[in-house]
C-alpha cells in the first residue's frame, strides 16, 4: 500500500490527512476504536490498517456504515459489533459543519450519521477530524441537518418539520430513481432550521415520531482541524 502522495492530493484532501495522522497518534495498543465514515475518515482507517501491520498493534475497529466496515476489513483491521466490545476507547469521526465556538457538528452528509451517533456517543472519547473548510462560525446556514426517517413516516415528518419552521427535503439519489436508502433501509430529510440552541434542537429533532436519528451532534470532546502546515485542536 503506498503512501498518499501530497502532489497527487488536492489542498483539502492534504488538510484531512494532517487531521487523520494527528487523530492516529491518539491510538494506543489495545484499544477499540469506532470507525467513523466519509473521505477524511477513509483517510483514517487505512492509515490505521498500516499502523497496526507496520507496529503489529492489537486494534479492533467498531464501523459505523456498510463503507467503514469494508474499508476496514480491506485495510487488515478486525471489525467487531458493538455487542461484541464492552467499551469503544476512542471514536474517529468527521464532520460537515464544525461551530467554532460550541464545537456543534453537523454529520450525515454520506447518510450515516444514526450508527456514527452510537458509535461515537457511546465512545469513551469522541474526537472529530475534519479539513479547514468544515470549520464555520454559525452552523447550519449553508448544511442542513440530515433526519433518518422510517418511510412509512415521510409525509408526518414533513409536515412536522414545517411547523417548526424548518425548511426540509428528501434527500433524493443521483443513480436511482427515487429516495436515497440509508444502510438501514430509510429514508433522510435535510432540514435547515434554527440551531441557535443545539443540545435542545438534537432532542427535539428526535421527539418528532419516525425520525430514527439526527445529523446534530453536540457532544464532541475533540476536534482535530488539518491545515496546509500544522493542526489545530478545538475542545471545550
Ligand atoms: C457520513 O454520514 C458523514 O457524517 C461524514 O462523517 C461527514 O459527511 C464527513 O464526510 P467527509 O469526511 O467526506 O467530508
Amino acid at each position: 500500500m503506498a503512501r498518499r502522495s501530497k502532489s497527487k492530493t488536492t489542498d483539502s484532501e492534504h488538510e484531512k490527512y494532517m487531521a487523520a495522522i494527528e487523530a492516529l497518534n491518539l491510538v494506543k495498543d489495545g484499544m477499540i476504536v469506532g470507525l467513523g465514515s466519509g473521505s477524511t475518515t477513509n483517510i483514517f482507517i487505512e492509515e490505521l490498517g498500516r499502523r497496526i501491520a507496520e507496529e503489529e498493534l492489537s486494534v479492533f475497529g467498531v464501523p459505523t456504515s456498510f463503507e467503514s466496515r469494508i474499508l476496514a476489513i480491506k485495510n487488515g483491521i478486525p471489525v467487531v459489533s458493538l455487542d461484541q466490545c464492552d467499551v469503544i476507547d476512542i471514536a474517529v469521526d468527521g464532520a460537515d459543519e464544525v461551530e467554532r465556538k460550541s464545537l456543534n457538528l453537523i454529520k450525515g452528509g454520506g447518510g450515516c450519521h444514526t450508527m456514527e451517533k452510537i458509535v461515537d456517543y457511546y465512545a469513551e472519547e469522541f474526537v472529530v477530524i475534519v479539513d479547514s473548510g468544515k470549520v464555520v462560525n454559525v452552523l447550519g446556514e449553508k448544511t442542513p441537518v440530515p433526519l433518518e426517517v422510517l418511510p412509512p413516516a415521510y409525509a408526518p415528518v414533513l409536515k412536522e418539520l414545517l411547523k417548526r419552521n424548518g425548511a426540509p427535503s428528501i434527500r433524493m439519489a443521483e443513480k436511482k430513481r427515487g429516495p436515497v436508502i440509508t444502510d438501514n433501509g430509510n429514508m433522510i430529510i435535510d432540514v435547515f432550521i434554527d440551531l441557535k440552541d443545539g443540545e435542545k434542537m438534537e432532542r427535539e429533532l428526535n421527539t418528532i415520531p419516525g425520525v430514527v436519528e439526527n445529523g446534530l451532534f453536540t457532544k464532541v470532546d475533540k476536534v482535530i482541524v488539518g491545515y496546509k502546515n500544522k493542526v489545530e485542536i478545538l475542545q471545550r
